[in-house]
């Protein structure tokens, strides 16, 4: 059988989304080149890897089959990459963070201050939301998360290093920017700015809210906390975020915190990496500096 890896690796891509589209966006390739490399690799194996059925593809018996030990040798050919890398300079090699997008905020200071540290690292940085990061930890993406709370549909290492606190933010002059211990029925006929389905945020708050029966009035769904920010500063409504995304609007008096009871919600932030991976050096030396000096990068909380 003549292979080649970088038909496995595309086979690889194709299989986990599902979809040529996706895989040639993700390795930078064309269309075309993503079915040609599947085609040869088919070939060279004498058995077809997909079906098309209607608009969809599936794997094949014998797809699902390649798919599995597919996935043992990218990991291991990625260990081995990482271990080079780690050989050729003691304080280097290639780090790859993944951060909830509600973490960016601190977690870029953080590892600017990391990187004058251990000048010598490669460093991948990955944002996007909970839906995002565990669809990433089930992919095997990257060598630390940080994030909101850990799965348990996945088996992970997971270690709380800083407090998250969820608070109610609002314009300046908003008319209950003076007022203590805000109900929260006084809320329910305010307009909230809500982040997207698959945001922690979000599920933290619809939590919090179901547990006490209640319901706001009307809301507008962002998929940012950069819009939501925007939008509550222009009087759009209000929003519910982690302080830690609000620090530089706090500090500039763009916005406020109300004084709402049962508030901020206090949740944790967490730093994850999934359970047998084989840890790299640099990712040991990142993930004591979180654990250790987290805390430096934020102002409030
Ligand atoms: P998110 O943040 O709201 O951007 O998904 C993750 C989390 O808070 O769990």
């Amino acid at each position: 059988m003549n292979i080649t890896l970088r038909q496995l690796q595309v086979f690889e891509r194709v299989a986990r989304r599902l979809s040529f589209t996706r895989a040639a966006e993700e390795l930078y390739l064309t269309q075309p080149a993503v079915s040609m490399q599947i085609k040869q690799f088919e070939e060279a194996i004498g058995l077809p890897l997909f079906e098309r059925l209607g608009k969809k593809i599936y794997l094949t018996r014998a797809g699902e089959e390649l798919y599995r030990l597919s996935k043992t040798i990218s990991r291991q050919l990625d260990e081995a990459e990482q271990l080079i890398e780690e050989l050729k300079g003691a304080d280097g090699g290639r780090l790859i963070v993944a951060v909830a997008s509600t973490v960016h905020y601190f977690a870029i200071r953080l590892l600017a201050d990391f990187c004058r540290r251990y000048p010598k690292v490669k460093v991948n940085f990955k944002v996007t939301n909970r839906k995002g990061l565990l669809q990433q930890l089930e992919d095997n993406e990257a060598d630390i998360f940080l994030m909101g709370q850990p799965p348990e549909e996945i088996d992970v290492i997971a270690e709380a290093f800083m407090d998250n606190p969820l608070v109610i933010i609002a314009p300046v002059g908003h008319p209950l920017a003076e007022k203590r211990g805000i109900s929260l029925v006084d809320l329910c006929s305010e307009t909230f700015l809500m982040r997207e389905q698959g945001s922690g945020t979000r599920t933290s708050v619809e939590r919090f809210l179901t547990e006490r029966g209640i319901g706001f009035h009307s809301s507008m769904e962002m998929n940012t906390n950069g819009a939501i920010k925007q939008g509550v500063e222009v009087g759009l409504g209000l929003g519910i975020v982690s302080i830690h995304t609000v620090e530089q609007e706090l500090e500039n008096h763009r916005l406020i915190v109300l004084d709402v009871e049962s508030f901020p919600i206090m949740r944790q932030w967490y730093i994850v990496h999934r359970a047998g991976k084989r840890i790299s050096g640099i990712s040991l030396a990142f993930e004591d500096f979180v654990r250790t000096e987290g805390r430096r990068f934020v102002k409030f909380g």
